[in-house]
């Protein structure tokens, strides 16, 4: 949560820092602020509102600046609003931080500032840095930020300007990712390397308690004893393509149809020559007796929905949500292995989760969509999806990789636990078929379904087995950006509760694409039919049933993968029933895609 920037180069500093404030906008977007070094003083607009609005306040701001620190923020410590947005400044002014994390310490620090006369001006957390910067008695800049890791517990990306050290930026990390960047004219620190493309060849990403301190063009790197490191910077090949909208009104829209493509790449990252599989000792899944996944959100959902497939292959996996997970009781089961899903790999649950599994001593698989991100440098073993950047907030091609990378793996431990050579060819192929079918299916009935939508209050999505945690994905897709209350359901559960709540503003979704529960699922289709819902049932099967109002068919494949299949057109579903709602698909309420608060 909260998108952090800093600038100093050539370059005018305010369009460098609002452009990448724009490319990390996903993190959050309640209000943004920016502050830069004019006229050797520290300059500061802030606002309540997306990034767009504080472009609208800078319009005649910050001509000759060279040099700030930008922000753009997801309120977790006072509600969104000009005084909480960030940089703050101490109160006098000499002093401005942008910080991405929590500090969890900062009543206990504000108190002590407060009793001793620091008047604060919002009510983040986030300001007690600035203010203990000011009351900081150490002899240099250098020194007080240092400092600043002994006195704060939490998480934090932190970048720094002092007013005394005109076109300096200081930086501090734990716990929130920053990376810096540099560019022929030019400094940068951002959140996230996607912010940098376009603008940066080279990145180093930040270890934990390392302290940057950029002198005009000259940078420097302390761990956090103030001993020098190297800098290793590593290239950045990503380019402005992967991140532009492209022809597409919304970065939804353009990646629930990358989805073809993103199942394909990740595919060809399990070909036999470069196979991360094999990097996984045989050995280690010989003696697994236990498989967890753990993710958040749809991370979760795409373990949910490979648990089944691996079931049909006699493995029991678990599934647990990152949150519960590093709660659970039994964290020291006997040859237990842990996969972590993470579209981002830095969603703090996940990675809290991680750290707990390791501390005791479980191995760890992560799948994740970015290669530089905190979750691939703690794990054992990575699966990685090859989705590219992902950035509307709901996900929905990094699903359809993970589900991939999955099937994989699942294909992998049933080989090596049964002896038989792994052929991913043959997995490979079916996907390529679902893949030429995804590419060829009309969407159409999809508008109509979203505009019938638009007016309802509630909508239950249902289904047996697979379908059910397809049901689930579906669900939050939909909840999450056309804020209509849905929820998913088994389908035999509808009748031990949730029929009272069925009636004509309802809408259910029936998914059935497992041939074995077809009989059963109409059965339910019955039974809300008969208390006045309108019925939507998602198949492949040629079905005549009178009480489904709209059947969407969906195209023939393995029954197996079927899940890689049904998604598709219910992500497209919430896409168009968000923009039927008048809402910005990419940037639903509340939420923000990187979440790295726990
Ligand atoms: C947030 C996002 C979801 C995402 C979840 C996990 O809640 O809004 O879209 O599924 O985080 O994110 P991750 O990057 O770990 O997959």
């Amino acid at each position: 949560m909260c998108g952090i920037i800093g600038y100093i180069g050539a370059k005018p500093a305010k369009q460098e820092i609002l452009q990448s404030l724009q490319l990390l906008e996903y993190r959050g977007y309640d209000s943004a602020g920016l502050c830069c070094f004019e006229n050797d003083k520290l300059k500061l607009i802030k606002k309540k509102g997306k990034v767009s609005t504080l472009i609208t306040a800078c319009e005649n701001e910050f001509v000759t600046a060279h040099c700030g620190i930008g922000h753009t923020r997801w309120a977790t410590h006072g509600d969104p609003s000009d005084k909480n947005a960030h940089p703050h400044l101490s109160e006098n002014n000499n002093v401005a931080i942008v910080h991405n994390g929590i500090i969890e310490n900062f009543e206990s620090l504000k108190g002590n500032l407060q009793k001793n006369g620091t008047r604060f001006r919002s009510e983040t957390d986030s300001e007690v840095i600035a203010q203990l910067l000011q009351k900081s008695k150490c002899e240099s800049e250098l020194k007080k930020v240092q400092e600043l890791s002994t006195l704060l517990k939490g998480s934090y990306a932190i970048a720094i300007l002092f007013k005394e050290l005109s076109n300096q930026i200081f930086a501090i990390k734990k716990n929130s990712p920053l990376i810096l960047g540099k560019a022929n004219d030019g400094l940068y620190l951002s959140s996230d390397v996607n912010a940098l493309i376009g603008k940066t060849s080279e990145y180093y990403i930040m270890q934990e308690n390392d302290i940057i301190w950029i002198d005009n063009q000259d940078v420097y790197l302390f761990d956090s004893n103030l001993r020098a490191k190297d800098i290793e910077y590593q290239p950045l090949t990503l380019t402005t393509q992967d991140i532009s909208r492209g022809t597409f009104e919304h970065y939804m829209h353009k990646e629930i149809m990358q989805v073809p493509q993103a199942i394909e790449l990740t595919m060809t990252e399990f070909e036999p020559m470069q196979n991360p599989l094999t990097r996984i000792p045989a050995e280690l899944i010989k003696s697994a007796e236990h498989f967890s996944i753990i993710g958040c959100g749809t991370a979760y959902n795409a373990g949910n929905t490979i648990s089944y497939y691996a079931r049909q292959r006699d493995i029991f996996v678990d599934c647990y949500y990152a949150s519960e997970y590093r709660y659970e009781k039994f964290l020291s089961r006997k040859n237990e292995v842990c996969i972590f899903i993470s579209q981002s790999g830095e969603t703090a649950d996940t990675i809290e989760a991680l750290k707990k599994a390791k501390e005791h001593n479980i191995p760890t698989i992560v799948v994740t969509n970015v290669a530089s991100s905190t979750l691939n440098k703690l794990a054992d073993y990575i699966l990685p999806t090859k989705a590219g950047p992902e950035i509307a907030v709901a996900s929905t091609k990094a699903y359809s990789a993970q589900i991939t990378a999955l099937y994989a793996f699942i294909d992998y431990v049933y080989c090596i636990k049964n002896g038989i050579n792994c052929r991913s060819c043959i997995l490979k192929d079916k996907l390529k078929d679902i893949c030429d079918k995804l590419k060829s299916y009309d969407l159409s009935i999809i508008d109509n379904i979203a505009n019938q939508l638009k007016n309802i209050e509630r909508v239950f999505f249902i289904g047996r087995g697979v379908d059910f945690a397809t049901s689930q994905e579906a669900s939050l897709k939909l909840k999450e950006i056309s804020n209509i209350h849905s929820e998913a359901l088994y389908a035999g559960e509808l009748k031990h509760g949730t029929l009272a709540l069925i009636d004509e503003n309802t809408v259910v979704i029936v998914i059935a694409t497992q041939k074995e529960l077809l009989e059963k699922t109409i059965n339910s289709v019955y039974e809300i039919k008969a208390r006045g819902a309108k019925v939507i049932m998602l198949t492949q099967f040629e079905v005549s049933i009178d009480a489904v109002d709209i059947l969407v068919s969906l195209p023939q494949t393995d029954q197996l993968l079927m899940a890689e299949v049904s998604i598709y057109p219910l992500q497209m579903l919430a896409y168009k029933t968000a923009l039927y709602k008048g809402l910005d698909p990419d940037k639903p309420r509340n939420l923000a895609k990187s979440v790295t608060v726990e």
